[in-house]
């Protein structure tokens, strides 16, 4: 049976200034961690250190398995998000239309896989199944612009021009 107790956080204490103030707690139970996990993303848009050592005192589960329920699911980011979200298109359009060496291209330009992101913090690449642009394939977008028909060398130049720009920043 789960059983729910509001917690009160000293967020001060805590440093958690923008966490959620009621927690609860499920006494050990696994299924618990998800909405826990789930608001500590919620909240900075990633799970940092300090929310899982929080969550595992709260929780009464050790830190390295909730690691390992971190890593299980994809939803889950342990590092922020870059300045730059990169969606590559693999759905079936973009798929006939070489979208995999767009992908690679960007993956070893940027040096990160899928759902990764750049040391410097300027790029996060998630792979999608589709853009809802077909007939421009292959696709992808960053941020809120979407750039169609691309070439693996077309992609390295957008690539460019958004470090020249982080630059000038
Ligand atoms: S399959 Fe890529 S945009 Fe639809």
């Amino acid at each position: 049976m789960l059983q729910t107790e509001h917690i009160k956080v000293d967020q001060s204490k805590q440093g958690f200034s923008g966490f959620k103030i009621e927690l609860w707690k499920y006494q050990g139970e696994m299924g618990a961690l998800i909405p826990l996990l789930q608001s500590a993303q919620e909240t900075y848009g990633y799970i940092p250190e300090s929310a899982i050592e929080y969550i595992s005192e709260i929780v009464d589960i050790p830190s390295a398995d909730i690691y390992g329920v971190i890593t299980f699911y994809s939803q889950f980011r342990l590092k922020p998000m870059g300045k730059n979200i990169i969606k590559v298109c693999d759905g079936t359009a973009c798929h006939v239309n070489a979208s995999t060496a767009i992908i690679k291209t960007i993956e070893s330009e940027l040096q990160i896989s899928n759902n990764e992101t750049t040391e410097d913090g300027l790029f996060t690449l998630n792979k999608v199944a589709c853009l809802g642009c077909c007939s421009l394939s292959p696709v992808i977008m960053i941020n809120d612009e979407t750039y169609g028909r691309l070439t693996p060398k077309k992609v390295q130049q957008l690539l460019n021009e958004y470090r020249e720009n982080a630059e000038k920043d």
